[in-house]
């Protein structure tokens, strides 16, 4: 249905404007929340505890798509066991200027230069705390990034704002220093640059859990230099992985992808690579850590959820997934997993 509903209407959208109607009526859903909750709530098997939580199932909505924190309890009545919000930013930014989003419906795969689009953190703290005092709330996380507009050199500062005041309302806090689209950003990634910043974000925010998310792109070097540091500065996870930068295994025509232009890949071209880095990462990490895994990229069906579970994952995240399957996709992977027999550490 949804699928017939994508190829003859949706796929003609703008994508901006499609995510924009689809994001009017998430906010809507929690009105039918009587309706919908005994429907769409995940089975008891699925539930998974991490990072101190209670997650109903072990898959959840990666950031970028609840960029404001105002879909949380209308992404979780869809049957995401959690939710990550953000990325915010110190300062509120507009973003890239548009188009800056693209489909490449051959691939099922999306390129976004989005550039941090978002209303800034301070006013994400009302609209958290709402969906926070609701019961069967999803997981909230809340990832962090650098304004546009601050020096590359002040950059810790703006994380620690960010952090300081979001920590309060987060149930997990993620230090996003691998989005392709804010210039210099994933310089971030250098050892020394990363080791004063996840410290101080770390010392900001308290007994609340903080995570890494790392590029695709690295070296296998860079990996392990990275969970070494993320394990030293007694970090509590690591969310492998953002978008790539690379445009390999394309099935769309190259002049489209030059025309395109600038910005990061996800979805199913991601897959192999992003479960690559999960594995790396994996072994990088001692076995008798509860460091926290969180894999994302190119997951698109239960199988890739239970894929990355064996390769070590605690928790799995989609994006690109939810726009090429639909508003049913988390609950369609939740009821997949039941029947393979999936049962998550609390259930
Ligand atoms: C349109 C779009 C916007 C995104 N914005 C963010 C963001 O603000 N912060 C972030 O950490 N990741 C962002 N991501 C990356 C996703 O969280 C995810 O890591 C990536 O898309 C790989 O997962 P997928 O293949 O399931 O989409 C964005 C992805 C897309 C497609």
């Amino acid at each position: 249905m949804y699928k017939l509903l994508f190829n003859t209407v949706l796929r003609r959208l703008d994508p901006e404007f499609a995510h924009l109607l689809a994001s009017s009526v998430i906010k809507a859903l929690p009105l039918a929340d009587a309706a919908l909750r005994p429907f769409l709530r995940p089975h008891k098997n699925l539930r998974t505890v991490a990072l101190g939580r209670e997650f109903t199932t072990p898959f959840g909505l990666a950031a970028g798509f609840d960029k404001n924190a105002t879909q949380i309890t209308g992404l979780g009545l869809l049957g995401f066991g959690h939710v990550e919000i953000g990325t915010l930013t110190m300062h509120a930014q507009p973003g890239n200027p548009k188009p800056r989003l693209f489909r490449l419906v051959k691939d099922s795969a999306l390129i976004n230069r989005m550039g941090f689009n978002n209303s800034g953190s301070a006013a994400a703290v009302s609209h958290i705390t709402k969906a926070k005092i609701r019961p069967n709330r999803p997981v909230i996380g809340v990832n962090i990034g650098k304004s546009k507009i601050t020096p590359l050199a002040d950059a810790a500062d703006d994380y620690v704002f960010s952090a300081t005041l979001l920590t309060p309302f987060a149930d997990y806090l993620v230090v996003n220093v691998s989005s392709p689209n804010t210039p210099g950003l994933r310089e971030l990634q250098q050892l020394n640059t990363l080791a004063k910043l996840v410290r101080r974000v770390q010392s900001a925010a308290g007994t609340t859990p903080v995570l890494l998310k790392i590029a695709p792109d690295l070296s296998d070097t860079h990996i392990e230099q990275i969970v070494t540091l993320a394990l030293d500065a007694q970090l509590r996870g690591i969310i492998v992985t953002n978008t790539t930068v690379a445009r390999d295994n394309l099935s769309t025509a190259d002049a489209k992808i030059s025309a395109i232009g600038a910005g990061g890949l996800s979805g199913k071209p991601l897959a192999t690579k992003a479960l690559q880095v999960l594995r790396r990462v994996r072994a990088a990490v001692p076995t008798e850590s509860d460091f926290t895994i969180i894999a994302a990229g190119g997951v698109s069906s239960a199988q890739d959820v239970l894929e990355r579970l064996a390769a070590g994952a605690h928790l799995v995240q989609g994006y690109s997934g939810f726009i090429y399957n639909g508003p049913l996709w988390a609950h369609k992977i939740n009821r997949e997993l039941v029947k393979l027999g999936y049962r998550g550490n609390a259930a």
